[in-house]
C-alpha cells in the first residue's frame, strides 16, 4: 500500500481577469474547522492522516464542515445576475468502519457564512437541517456524495451523486459512476460504469458552473477526467449566490461509523482579485 501524504494540502486559485493567477497553499491555517471537522486522525490515533475529516469516529451523529476560511468572491455585487464561473476539484474517500454500510455521505459546499448551527446529521449531510432545508433563503449549493438512501429527502439509492439547491432533496441526481469511451468497430460507443462511493477507495470530482450549467465529473482517482461528465444540470445560481460566500466541505455521518475524508482540492474562479 502507498504512504499516504502526512500533510493536507490544496490549492485555491483566484484567476483575476487578467491572466495572473493567484495560487493559495491550503494549510490547516487556512480552513475554518465547524462542528466535527478537523485533520483527520492516522491509523495510529497519534498522527495525522493528511486528510480534511468531516466526521469523527467517536462522536454518533457525527457532522463537520471545513471550508477555506476566507469569502470567496462568487458575483461582482450583490445584486449581479452574473455569477463568476468556477471550476474546483478534489479526491476524497468515504470509508465505513461498522456493518451495514452506515452512510451519510459529503459534499462539497457553498455557503453564506462559516457557520454550521443550521446543519444536521444523516441524510442532512451537514448542510442543512429538518427546519430550513429547502429555503431559498439559505443560499446554498453543494454537490453531495450520498451513500445512504434517505428516502425523507428523496434520495434516488444510497450511492448516488445530486446537485443541491438549498436543499438535501438534490435537483438532479444519478447513481454514481462515470462513463468511458470505447471503440466497437468503427463506432464510438459510451459505457457507464458504476463505482461503490463508500468502499474506501479515493475518487476524484470535478465540478463546473458556466452559464447557468453545472457539470460533475466523477472518476477513480487513477482514472484519468471523464469526457463525458456525470451529470450537466441547468440551473440558475444568479439568486443562490451572494456576493462573498464560503466554499469548501461538509459530511455526516448517522448512527453507524464512516470516515468521510478530503485529500486534495483545487478551485479556482474568474473574479478580480
Ligand atoms: C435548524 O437550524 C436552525 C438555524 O438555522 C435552528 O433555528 C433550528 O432549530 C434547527 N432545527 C433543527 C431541527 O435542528
Amino acid at each position: 500500500m502507498q504512504i499516504h501524504k502526512l500533510c493536507f494540502l490544496a490549492l485555491l486559485l483566484l484567476l483575476a481577469h487578467t491572466a495572473s493567477a493567484v495560487n493559495l497553499n491550503l494549510k490547516s491555517s487556512n480552513i475554518a474547522f465547524l462542528g466535527d471537522a478537523e485533520l483527520g486522525p492516522a491509523a495510529d490515533g497519534i498522527s495525522r492522516s493528511g486528510a480534511l475529516s468531516m466526521t469523527r469516529d467517536a462522536n454518533p451523529f457525527s457532522h463537520g464542515q471545513g471550508l477555506w476560511s476566507l469569502p470567496v468572491p462568487f458575483k461582482p455585487s450583490s445584486n449581479s445576475r452574473s455569477p463568476y464561473p468556477f471550476e474546483t476539484s478534489f479526491t476524497f474517500s468515504i470509508t465505513p468502519r461498522t456493518n451495514p454500510a452506515p452512510g451519510h455521505g459529503l459534499a462539497f459546499i457553498v455557503v453564506p457564512a462559516l457557520d454550521n448551527s443550521g446543519a444536521g446529521p444523516g441524510g442532512f449531510l451537514g448542510i442543512l437541517n429538518k427546519t430550513n432545508n429547502g429555503y431559498p433563503s439559505n443560499h446554498v449549493f453543494a454537490v453531495e456524495f450520498d451513500v445512504f438512501q434517505d428516502k425523507h429527502v428523496g434520495d434516488i439509492n444510497d450511492n448516488h451523486v445530486g446537485v443541491d439547491i438549498n436543499s438535501v432533496k438534490s435537483a438532479v441526481a444519478e447513481k454514481a459512476g462515470y462513463w468511458v469511451q470505447t471503440v466497437i468497430g468503427k463506432r464510438r460507443m459510451w459505457s457507464f460504469k458504476e463505482v461503490k462511493l463508500s468502499n474506501g477507495e479515493r475518487y476524484k470530482a470535478w465540478i463546473e458552473y458556466r452559464n447557468s450549467k453545472v457539470t460533475v465529473t466523477l472518476a477513480p482517482e487513477a482514472v484519468r477526467k471523464p469526457k463525458k461528465p456525470l451529470i450537466v444540470a441547468h440551473v440558475d445560481l444568479s439568486d443562490v449566490f451572494l456576493q462573498n460566500m464560503y466554499t469548501g466541505f461538509a459530511g455526516a455521518m448517522g448512527r453507524g461509523i464512516e470516515r468521510h475524508d478530503i485529500w486534495s482540492w483545487t478551485f479556482q474562479n474568474s473574479a478580480k482579485k
